[in-house]
């Protein structure tokens, strides 16, 4: 899924690094708090019903706000996900992106 993805996502993911400035993990941890009940589960499933959600921690933070991105701006079609980042501005996305970056593998 990553794999297939990563074509798509190139040109999105050259444009938000060079745009990108580093974000803070501490601000970011903050701002996750409401993606935990889906992605910090060690298994990767939603507590209910069980269902696959894309695993976030240790993922490159440049990856994270390309992703987050193209759900906001409609490239990446979701109806959680594209709710959950609509009102994110490039600077939540880099403090979510660094929060989960330093979450490790
Ligand atoms: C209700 C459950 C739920 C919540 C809450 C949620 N997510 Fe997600 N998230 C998902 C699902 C399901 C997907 C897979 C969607 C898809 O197939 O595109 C996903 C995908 C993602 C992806 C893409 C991952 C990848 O490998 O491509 C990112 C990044 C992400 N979410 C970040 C967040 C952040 C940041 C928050 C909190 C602000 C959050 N999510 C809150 C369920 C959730």
């Amino acid at each position: 899924m990553i794999v297939k993805m990563a074509g798509a996502m190139s040109v999105a993911l050259f444009s938000a690094t060079l745009a990108m400035a580093a974000g803070n993990p501490e601000a970011g941890r903050v701002k996750s708090e409401a993606c935990l009940g889906c992605h910090g589960i060690p298994s990767y499933n939603n507590v209910y019903p069980t269902y696959h959600v894309p695993k976030l921690s240790g993922q490159q933070a440049d990856y994270l706000v390309a992703a987050l991105k193209a759900y906001r701006d409609g490239q990446r079609q979701h109806g959680t996900m594209s709710a959950q980042a609509f009102d994110m501005t490039d600077a939540d996305m880099a403090d979510i992106a660094a929060f989960w970056q330093a979450q490790g593998g």
